[in-house]
């Protein structure tokens, strides 16, 4: 991931003013520690940069909270600072390979978009951590008439997937690169076809992280039509006991479950191919949805009204997680803009699909830099509970 590496400089040159093509809006030093965070705009995008010291040396690197998409933007920022200030770089990975520049693609879309999106065709099918994209691009070739939404949380397999989009000239695939779990509670009732979650990491060690919960069950079935299914695949005999549990579980109603077993399909994704090379099983199983789901409505405000940086909230605020019924928040770092204006880094929302965020607070204004969580149910919970303790 971007960084250069430079000699230590006074971070009290960097101004609120432009350098190149990237803008700085605030430079913000970390409470505990010597860190600092410059918040900049390049290209419309609000971002942060990361300066990490050493004595010898620091790191000027990307944020991966506010990381854009497209990393060459990162790259650029930087390069904009380190020549406006002067830096001596020691080392660094920024240059911007002419020939890897990806042009923006319509078939990108962020998360932010499905607030108000348009569906351009009637029949939807949804991949959830498609990897090489073998199986995604080989459904959309097969069925043109119908999008498909390939979620990938890895942000180079979905820049290689949309690269491969523009050369296969398809037109019926969306790319997110979010974690599928976020996004599922952004799409709307009764919308999809099918849900292929193939290979999913089993994340033995860290069951949180796992995609398959009782909780993307319940978000499946709601975005699924009347007959629709979830599409689990795994090599991981665990991971199917794990699943099946989770959709044979107590409260899961008026679905219907398949199982098979070393079921060929007719394409085999690169994950796949190794598994059958050593003869491993496959399980497959299957979520039916049977009946219509009410609609989701969108309309979270996750405004902070007129709540305003103030003094007291230095001393409000702890930095231990603080758990309730079904959702946490933890104040994780505090970071110091001038005299009257901070940064609070945070992680906050549902035990499995935790959102991490930094809020902006000045005299006059409160906000997430540099988007707003996604407009779930728990998260805006989650958001006026932070009110609380943010309004002194
Ligand atoms: C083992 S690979 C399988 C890839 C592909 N489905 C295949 O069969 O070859 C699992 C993929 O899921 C992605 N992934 C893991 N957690 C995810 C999440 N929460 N949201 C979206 N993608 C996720 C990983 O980045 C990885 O590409």
């Amino acid at each position: 991931m971007p960084h250069i590496t430079v000699k230590p400089f006074n971070t009290a040159s960097i101004k609120k003013e432009k350098y190149n093509a990237t803008e700085v809006l605030f430079l913000a030093k970390d409470s505990f520690s010597e860190d600092e965070l410059i918040g900049v705009v390049h290209k419309s995008e609000e971002f942060l940069l990361h300066i990490k010291k050493n004595e010898e040396s620091w790191l000027l690197k990307y944020d991966k909270v506010t990381r854009p998409l497209k990393v060459n933007i990162v790259k650029q920022a930087i390069t904009d600072l380190s020549k406006g200030l002067k830096l001596e770089e020691l080392q660094s990975n920024v240059a911007i390979h002419p020939t890897k520049v990806v042009a923006s693609s319509q078939y990108e879309k962020n998360i932010e978009d499905f607030v108000n999106i348009e569906y351009p065709f009637d029949s939807v099918s949804i991949e959830v951590g498609f990897g090489s994209g073998k199986h995604l691009l080989y459904q959309a070739e097969k069925n043109p008439n119908r999008l498909f939404i390939g979620i990938e949380i890895h942000t180079p397999s979905a820049m290689q997937v949309l690269k491969q989009i523009e050369l296969k000239g398809l037109s019926n695939i969306w790319v997110v690169n979010y974690d599928a779990r976020l996004l599922l509670e952004m799409i709307p009732s009764n919308l999809c076809h099918q849900i292929f979650v193939h290979f999913p990491v089993p994340w033995d060690k860290k069951p949180q992280r796992r995609v398959i919960s009782p909780s993307f069950l319940e978000e499946s079935m709601r975005v699924l039509k009347k007959d629709g299914r979830l599409e689990l695949r795994t090599d991981s005999y665990n991971y199917f006991w794990y699943s099946l549990n989770t959709f044979l579980g107590d409260g899961v109603s008026k679905t219907s479950v398949e199982v098979r077993k070393n079921e060929a399909l007719e394409v085999t994704s690169k994950y796949e191919a190794r598994w059958l090379k050593q003869e491993k099983d496959i399980y497959d199983v299957y979520v039916s949805s049977l009946e219509e789901s009410e609609p989701r409505v969108l309309d979270f405000d996750f405004s902070f009204k007129d709540i305003v940086y103030k003094k007291e909230i230095l001393d409000k605020i702890s930095y231990k997680p603080k758990l309730f019924k079904g959702f946490f928040i933890h104040f994780e770092r505090l970071f110091k803009i001038a005299d009257e204006a901070i940064l609070i880094k945070l992680a906050f929302g549902s035990f499995d699909r935790p959102e991490h965020k930094y809020i902006y607070l000045d005299k006059t204004k409160a906000y997430y830099f540099h988007a707003n969580p996604v407009k779930t149910v728990t998260n805006y919970k989650t958001h006026l509970k932070i009110m609380e303790y943010l309004n002194v």
